[in-house]
């Protein structure tokens, strides 16, 4: 089949670069990305490309040549689903917060709205292409809604799990390491495999392109983002033991990361992994070992999320027992907020967890971010339901210029690890603080003996 219209729903992280890097490398095929966030939507289309609502190194060119020509973002789901050939669903899939599974299994209201949408409004056949990470086997309700409740047209059902991450996502989808299609093992399942493979076939080398039945490339991905955070969080575990008995955590990342059997990647000890996926595939994973039964098995995985809570409170504990074990009235300056550099995204940030225990301890917390809204941060934090907004305003202040920030300081902590942080004037911001002045570096960013030398007292993590 020749795919002339696609539609994706969610134009969110993973499904806006996605369909914006389709689209630019498939001049011929139309490409409507839907959501039914308009204020998303409007700023999809906004003339100015800055006010793209992700961050995202490289996209604003992406999106500039495409955007009008090929590719389309709009409100009108029903329109674009009935017009396209092939769908996306790209819309989030949190974990659930509710009933059986609460705090552990994915929330599949929005597929289940997605699936039941589709049903309604198909007309003609479609290839329904699964890109939101989703528990396996969940295809198999997915087919179910649509051919209970459809019109009487045919729907097959692929899984494309995405492998991009934040920061780098328009780099990843051009040059992916692979692409990874599931479909079912029947004339008409393969057939729409091979539709897909097309349209990444543009620019993605054949051989770069794995196809698998269904249920593996559902577990695929789960595992995939599993085996990352299991290294983060090994890496981790290593950087407390390195602090207690002098080793170098980055000296033991090199030193291991040379065998190529383990490889240099993925082994940064850090304050602790956050974004929207590792802890939300992770728990995922745990809860399907778990409903079969299989207690071993999620407990092994679980360990890589409790490695992960304790790295952040030992940070955050750290900084009060350096600090006279008492922060209470201190000025603490955060900088960074997001999961990660190159990206606005603070979902599972470790410095939301950081902060909420340095409020619970009375500082003052003072953050810059050079991407993060003042608004996303309350956000976060009211999230937790740690206590009132009103008081997470009046103990966390937003500043947008870095060295506002830093003036009269207690301490600064280092929770993302943006490059431009390491071209600062260390020295004129060490003589606005309070002596003594801390750092506490919870990614190995900054120059620690540059420090030193102008005076501070300096914490990295893992040494
Ligand atoms: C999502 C999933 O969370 C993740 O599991 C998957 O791997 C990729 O897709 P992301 O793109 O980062 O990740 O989510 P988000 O930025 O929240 O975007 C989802 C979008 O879907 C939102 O803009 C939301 O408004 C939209 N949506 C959600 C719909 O249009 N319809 C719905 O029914 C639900
Ligand atoms: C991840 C996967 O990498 C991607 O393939 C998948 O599709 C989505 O989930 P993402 O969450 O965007 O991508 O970011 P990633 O680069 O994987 O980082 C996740 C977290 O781990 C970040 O908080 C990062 O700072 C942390 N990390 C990563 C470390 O602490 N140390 C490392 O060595 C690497």
């Amino acid at each position: 089949m020749n795919i002339k219209n696609i539609c994706c729903i969610g134009a969110g992280y993973v499904g806006g670069p996605t369909m914006a890097v389709i689209a630019q490398k498939n001049p011929d095929i139309n490409v409507t990305v839907v959501d039914l966030n308009e204020k998303r939507i409007a700023a999809w289309n906004d003339e100015n490309l800055d006010n793209l609502p992700i961050y995202e190194p490289g996209l604003d060119q992406v999106v500039g040549e495409a955007r009008g020509r090929n590719l389309f973002f709009s409100t009108a789901v029903d329109e674009a689903i009935d017009n396209a050939e092939m769908i996306f669903i790209s819309v989030n899939t949190p974990t659930k917060t509710y009933g059986v599974g609460k705090g552990m299994a994915a929330d599949l209201k929005y597929i289940e709205l997605c699936a039941r949408q589709i049903a309604r409004v198909a007309k003609t056949d479609k290839i329904i292409v699964e890109k939101s990470t989703l528990p396996v086997r969940t295809a198999q309700a997915i087919k179910s809604i649509l051919d209970n409740t459809g019109n009487g047209v045919k729907f097959q059902i692929l899984s494309n799990p995405e492998f991009l991450a934040e920061g780098t996502a328009v780099e990843d989808l051009q040059a992916p390491d692979r692409v990874l299609i599931g479909g079912e093992q029947t004339p008409e399942g393969l057939a729409a495999i091979e539709a897909l493979v097309n349209v990444y076939g543009s620019w993605v080398a054949t051989e770069n392109i794995i196809t698998t039945n269904l249920w593996s490339s559902e577990l695929s991905k789960l595992t995939a983002n599993a085996f990352l955070a299991q290294r983060v969080s090994s890496i981790n575990a290593l950087s407390e033991l390195c602090e207690v008995t002098g080793a170098d955590v980055n000296e033991v990342a090199n030193a291991i990361g040379k065998d190529s059997r383990i490889g240099p990647k993925f082994l940064k000890a850090s304050v602790g992994f956050g974004g929207s996926c590792f802890q939300k595939d992770i728990l995922n994973l745990v809860y399907i070992a778990k409903s079969y039964g299989l207690d071993a098995v999620a407990d092994y995985w679980e360990q890589v999320i409790i490695m992960n809570d304790h790295q952040k409170r030992r940070f955050a504990k750290n900084m009060v027992k350096t600090l006279y074990n008492t922060v209470s009235g201190k000025k603490i300056a955060f900088l960074g907020w997001a999961f990660k550099k190159d990206t606005n995204d603070t979902r599972e940030s470790a410095a939301i967890y950081v902060a909420d225990i340095l409020l619970d301890e009375q500082a003052k917390v003072i953050v810059y971010d050079p991407k993060v809204t003042a608004q996303q941060m309350y956000a976060d934090l009211d999230y937790l339901q740690t206590r009132s907004s009103e008081a997470n305003e009046q103990g966390l202040t937003v500043v947008k210029n870095p060295y506002e920030a830093l003036q009269g300081a207690h301490a600064i902590a280092v929770l993302t690890e943006w490059d431009e942080f390491k071209t600062y004037d260390w020295q004129k911001i060490y003589d606005t603080m309070q002596k003594p002045a801390f750092v506490f570096d919870g990614r190995s960013v900054l120059d620690k003996a540059a420090l030193e030398q102008i005076g501070f007292q300096v914490y990295v993590i893992g040494q």
